[in-house]
C-alpha cells in the first residue's frame, strides 16, 4: 500500500530529466534545507577522450576551470579566467605545456605558473593562477575540488586518490558501454543517503522494470537485503551491499539472485558497483558519478566494464536494470527537502551515522549543517 500511495501522484508528473520547469522560489526553499552544496572531493568533469588539444571550460562545484592536456598528454586544470584581465582561457589555445590566453597571449602552465607574457616576450615567474589536482580514472577525467584557500600556484596533493581497478587497467575487464544521464535536480547527498534508507527498497525498488525504462514488469517483484558500513581503513570510503532476488507471487525464483557490492568514494561523487551474477555467471563493474554543476543540479554519468564471458548485451541489461531503479529514486529526489531531524522508525537504517560520516567532506561541522534551520 505504501508503494502505491507514494508512487501514484508521481506518475502524473512530467519526466524530470534535466527539467527546466522548476519554480525558482520552491527550488531556493528546497536548497536552504540542505547542507552546503559542494562537499570536498573528486568530481568527474568529462570523458578522457573529450579532452584533446583544445582547452575546455568546465563548471563544477562552484568553480570555473579550464582543462587541457600538456605536452606529455597529462590532463591539467587551472582557473578558467586569466589572472591578467580575466579572459576565458578556454577560448585560447594549448601551446606545449601551457594554455595561451586569447586576449594578450599570456602562457600559463598546468601548475598555475605564468611562464611568459608573449606581448613583451618576458617571463613573469612571480605571476600565478590557481591550479587543481587532476586524476584520470578508466576513461574519465576527475578534478579535486578543495575548500582550503591555498592561493595561486601548484595544487596540493589531495588527501586520497580514487582507487583503480587493476583488471580494467590490464584488460581483464572489458569496456562495455557508457551513459550520460544528463542533469538531475538533486543535492549530491541524496544518492549516498539512499544507501542507508532501508525502508525505501521495497517501496521504490520492489517492482522489476524493463531495463533502461520505467515500465514495470507485471507479476515480478524484487526482494532486497541491504547493508551499509564505513570502510575500516579508508575514511573517505563506505560500502553498500545488496542481495536481490526475484519473486513471483511472493515466492523467490531459484537462480535469479544477484549480488551488488558498491564502493562509495567521497560523498558519493564516484560510486563503483560490482555486480556478481549467480552461479559464476561473471562480473560487471559499473561506475556512476555525480558532479554538481549548480547547488541542486547533478550531472550524472555511467560507464561499465565486464568479464569477457559476459556479453555486451547482458552487461547492458544489468546496468539498464540498475538505471531503471535509479530513475525511481530521482523522481523523488528532485522534489524533496532535507529533514535535519527526521522522524525515524525501527526499520530505518543508520541515517544519522551516515550523516556524521558525510560531514567529513566539509571544513567544519557547522558548514555541513543545513543552510536554514528546520
Ligand atoms: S587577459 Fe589573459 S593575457 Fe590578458
Ligand atoms: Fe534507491
Amino acid at each position: 500500500m505504501m508503494a502505491g500511495g507514494v508512487q501514484a501522484p508521481l506518475r502524473a508528473l512530467p519526466r524530470r530529466f534535466g527539467r527546466r520547469d522548476l519554480d525558482p522560489i520552491v527550488e531556493s526553499a528546497r536548497e536552504a534545507t540542505y547542507p552546503a552544496p559542494y562537499p570536498e572531493c573528486w568530481y568527474v568533469v568529462g570523458r578522457s577522450i573529450d579532452f584533446g588539444d583544445r582547452p575546455t571550460f568546465v563548471q563544477c562545484a562552484g568553480n570555473q576551470w579550464v582543462v587541457f592536456r600538456d605536452a606529455s598528454g597529462q590532463a591539467r586544470a587551472v582557473d578558467a579566467y586569466c589572472p591578467h584581465l580575466g579572459a576565458n582561457l578556454a577560448d585560447g589555445t594549448v601551446q606545449g605545456d601551457c594554455v595561451e590566453c586569447p586576449f594578450h597571449g599570456w602562457r600559463i602552465r598546468g601548475d598555475g605558473c605564468v611562464v611568459s607574457q608573449s606581448s613583451e616576450g618576458q617571463d613573469h615567474p612571480g605571476h600565478r593562477t590557481r591550479s587543481w589536482a587532476v586524476q584520470e580514472l578508466h576513461g574519465w577525467v576527475l578534478v579535486y575540488h578543495r575548500h582550503a584557500d591555498v592561493g595561486a600556484g601548484p595544487a596540493p596533493e589531495p588527501p586520497y586518490r580514487i582507487e583503480r581497478v587493476a583488471e580494467i587497467d590490464d584488460g581483464g575487464l572489458l569496456w562495455r558501454g557508457e551513459h550520460d544521464a544528463g542533469l538531475i535536480q538533486m543535492h549530491i547527498l541524496e544518492f549516498i543517503e539512499n544507501t542507508v534508507d532501508f525502508q525505501h527498497f521495497a517501496a521504490i525498488h520492489g517492482s522489476l522494470r524493463v531495463p533502461w525504462t520505467e515500465i514495470p514488469v507485471p507479476g515480478l517483484r524484487i526482494h532486497h537485503e541491504a547493508t551499509w558500513h564505513r570502510d575500516e581503513t579508508e575514511k573517505q570510503v563506505c560500502w553498500f551491499n545488496n542481495d536481490a532476488i526475484l519473486e513471483f507471487r511472493g515466492k523467490p525464483i531459484p537462480k535469479s539472485g544477484a549480488h551488488a557490492k558498491v564502493r562509495l568514494e567521497g560523498p558519493g561523487s564516484i560510486v563503483r558497483f560490482e555486480f556478481t551474477l549467480a552461479k559464476g555467471g561473471g562480473r560487471v563493474v559499473m561506475y556512476q558519478s555525480h558532479t554538481p554543476v549548480a547547488p541542486l543540479t547533478q550531472h550524472v554519468r555511467f560507464r561499465w566494464f565486464s568479464d569477457p564471458s559476459v556479453p555486451k548485451p547482458l552487461a547492458s541489461f544489468i546496468v539498464g536494470n540498475w538505471v531503471s531503479q535509479w530513475r525511481q529514486d530521482h523522481a523523488i529526489w528532485q522534489r524533496k527537502i532535507y529533514r535535519q531531524n527526521p522522524l525515524l522508525t525501527r526499520g530505518d537504517g543508520p541515517i544519522h551515522q551516515l550523516r556524521r560520516w558525510y560531514g567529513q567532506f566539509y571544513p567544519t561541522p557547522a558548514s555541513a549543517a543545513p543552510q536554514a534551520a528546520e
